[in-house]
């Protein structure tokens, strides 16, 4: 029979992931390892020093040399420390080579947002859907800085780097949700630079992919308006953690009362911000930026039609 993935404990969350279990077994071997020798040692050693402490009328005697004992306290470390090396090492392996046949999804890190392609070329923002079961490959990439993808639960992390791709495999093996962290520090947003995994099974997430594109029945309670999906899409793929919905100032532009009103642009006059203007802002950002905010650039997005049309209906609700 197969070992059951293993329920949160005190210090590790719940299994997730086919990988955990080795992960676990050897974090736990480590921990009671350390914890056996420290009180040994501590402990003889307190006992010799008081064993031992010096006593009117008493001389230290010569010791005659032990080798066969240093021989004993030499070698047996290192044939533990060979054993955990090979443990960790064939553990890390597994991590870093994907299984023939694993399901590629394409991860880019940004700041302060995971974005995930599906084999089929969909893209989703701040949530990955997963079928249960199944060996899956990150190709991950960066487009500013470090980050790094780090799923407690599966036992995973990897940094995503600019300029470099980099890998992660692994077998959810649990229905349900795993959080994703950065675990690299990034800058002002890095923690909230967080995601979803949904694992479900091989038709949900068939169902889930027939369904991105288009807009789902239900945002929330009511059934989906544009402009609620558009909320949903622009809280998803992160936005809020640089544009503010209230008037605030924060690293981008305040998205309160935008549409319709002329925006300073850096280097030319005022433009109306009208469909057209957030449909660009959109999907190339760097085309017009708003005076005062040219320092912090702002990553493109690919969005199919209907998204886009969605978030510029929720853009126009900011009043
Ligand atoms: Cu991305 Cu921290």
């Amino acid at each position: 029979m197969q070992p059951q993935p293993q329920p949160a404990t005190f210090q590790l969350p719940a299994q997730m992931a086919v990988a955990a279990e080795e992960i676990d077994y050897l974090y736990y071997f480590v921990y009671w390892f350390s914890v056996v020798f420290f009180v040994g040692i501590v402990g003889v050693s307190l006992y010799f020093l008081w064993k031992y402490k010096r006593r009117p009328g008493q001389k230290p005697e010569h010791v005659p040399d032990p080798t066969k004992l240093e021989l004993f306290w030499t070698i047996t470390p290192v044939l533990f420390i060979g054993y955990l090396f090979h443990a960790s090492f064939s553990a890390y392996i597994k991590q870093a080579t994907a299984a023939e046949g694993a399901m590629e999804i394409r991860v880019r890190a940004r700041k302060w947002a995971w974005d995930f392609e599906y084999p089929n070329g969909s893209r989703e923002g701040g949530q990955l859907y997963l079928p249960v079961n199944k060996p899956v490959k990150l190709v991950m990439s960066s487009d500013d800085v470090i980050h790094s993808f780090y799923v407690p639960a599966f036992r995973a992390k990897r940094d995503a780097v600019p300029g470099l791709y980099s890998h992660l495999a692994f077998t959810p093996n649990v229905k349900g949700e795993a959080q994703v962290y950065c675990a690299e520090f990034c800058g002002t947003s890095h923690s909230g630079m967080l995601a979803k995994i949904i694992v479900v099974d091989e038709e949900q997430y068939k169902k889930h992919l027939d369904e991105l594109d288009k807009m789902p029945e239900k945002c929330g309670e009511k059934p989906c308006t544009p402009a609620t999906w558009g909320e949903q899409l622009f809280v998803k793929n992160g936005c809020p953690s640089c544009h503010s919905r209230d008037g605030s100032k924060s690293l981008g532009p305040s998205l309160k009362g935008v549409f319709g009103t002329p925006q300073p642009i850096a280097g030319s006059g005022p433009v109306t911000a009208d469909e057209n203007y957030l449909r660009e802002s959109i999907l190339r950002p760097n085309a017009k930026i708003v005076e005062g905010y040219t320092t912090v650039q702002m990553p493109p997005f690919v969005f199919k039609d209907p998204q886009v049309d969605a978030i510029i209906a929720y853009l126009k609700t900011l009043k």
